[in-house]
């Protein structure tokens, strides 16, 4: 039911991705291949799913969140070209495939990771609706992803704790992940008990995603996440693992699920996809 759910809205976004890309005819060539790379090297499409996903839930359409579900898609890709840089988490491997920089060299990824962000503010504006835009740029910009990358930064070679570590996860990925949630309830004209319960959903789906994201880099297996395994260990990151141990992290995971499904109960078996998927964010293995 849930890889239903994910493959049709990835579908819609990849579609919804191509025509934006192929209406902007003035971008230079190289540009254009290392935009294109990364957004279409087969990401899950997790957050475009849970904005279009949202959008269905509170009114049965999803079509009105369709431009804010592949700017999130963009910006997010973006965060992924720059987060391997060498400066950075210096990956090679991104997707199952050699990274930005590995294939368009430092310059071209930076600038592709900024095409893309700005390329997003221009898809996004298509809502028509500028509160759905000032949220993207907030949980997007200093005080969501870009701050908790520094957080991450800053955070090497230090044993953060538990609360230290859940403001990181809270920045670095539950903004992005929280955000597509409202960006799709406010797409559907979500009333505010709706977009209350939509978004302890999404703020405990983003903290189970990144507890996952961190013990996959333990335990994954390469082949399935498409990225290094052991990255967080080689560059000394503050993570879940290496706070608690894996027990105490799949453990505090489970806890952030179980919060996520309690945040629905105000809605019936037209949320029970949201329920599975919370689920799926930390069984996954890839
Ligand atoms: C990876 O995100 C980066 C994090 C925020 C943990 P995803 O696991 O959603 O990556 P893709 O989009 O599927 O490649
Ligand atoms: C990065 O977290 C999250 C971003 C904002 C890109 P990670 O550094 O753990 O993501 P991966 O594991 O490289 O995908
Ligand atoms: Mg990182
Ligand atoms: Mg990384
Ligand atoms: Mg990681």
């Amino acid at each position: 039911m849930i890889e239903e759910f994910l493959s049709s809205k990835a579908t819609k976004t990849e579609t919804a991705l191509s025509e934006y890309l192929a209406r902007r005819t003035e971008i230079p060539q190289t540009l254009r291949a290392a935009m294109e790379y990364s957004l279409f090297a087969g990401g899950k499409r997790l957050r475009p799913a849970l904005a279009l996903g949202a959008a269905e839930l509170i009114s049965g359409n999803d079509g009105d969140a369709l431009p804010a579900a592949c700017a999130l898609e963009m910006i997010h890709t973006y965060s992924l070209i720059h987060d391997d840089l060498p400066s950075m988490d210096n990956d090679d491997l991104r997707r199952g495939k050699p990274t930005s920089h590995k294939v368009y060299g430092e310059a071209i990824a930076i600038l592709a990771g900024d095409a893309l962000l700005t390329l997003a503010f221009e898809t996004a504006a298509d809502c028509g609706d500028a509160a759905v835009m000032r949220e993207i740029a907030n949980a997007a910009g200093a005080e969501g992803m870009v701050g908790g990358q520094v957080i991450d930064l800053e955070s090497e070679n230090l044993k953060l704790g538990v609360p230290q570590l859940r403001n990181l996860h809270a920045k670095k990925t539950g903004a992005l992940i929280r955000v597509a949630v409202r960006v799709g309830a406010m797409a559907a004209s979500a009333n505010s008990e709706q977009l209350d319960a939509l978004t302890r959903y999404g703020e405990s789906i983003g903290l189970a995603f990144q507890i996952a994201d961190d013990i996959l880099d333990v335990v994954g297996d390469q082949n399935a996440i498409g990225k290094p395994v052991g990255s967080d260990a080689s560059n000394n990151k503050s993570t879940y693992p290496a706070a608690v141990g894996l027990d105490g992290a799949r453990k505090l995971a489970d806890d952030a699920v179980a919060d996520a499904v309690t945040a629905l109960e105000l809605f019936g078996p037209e949320a029970d996809t949201f329920r599975a998927l919370a689920r799926y964010i930390i069984e996954r293995d890839r």
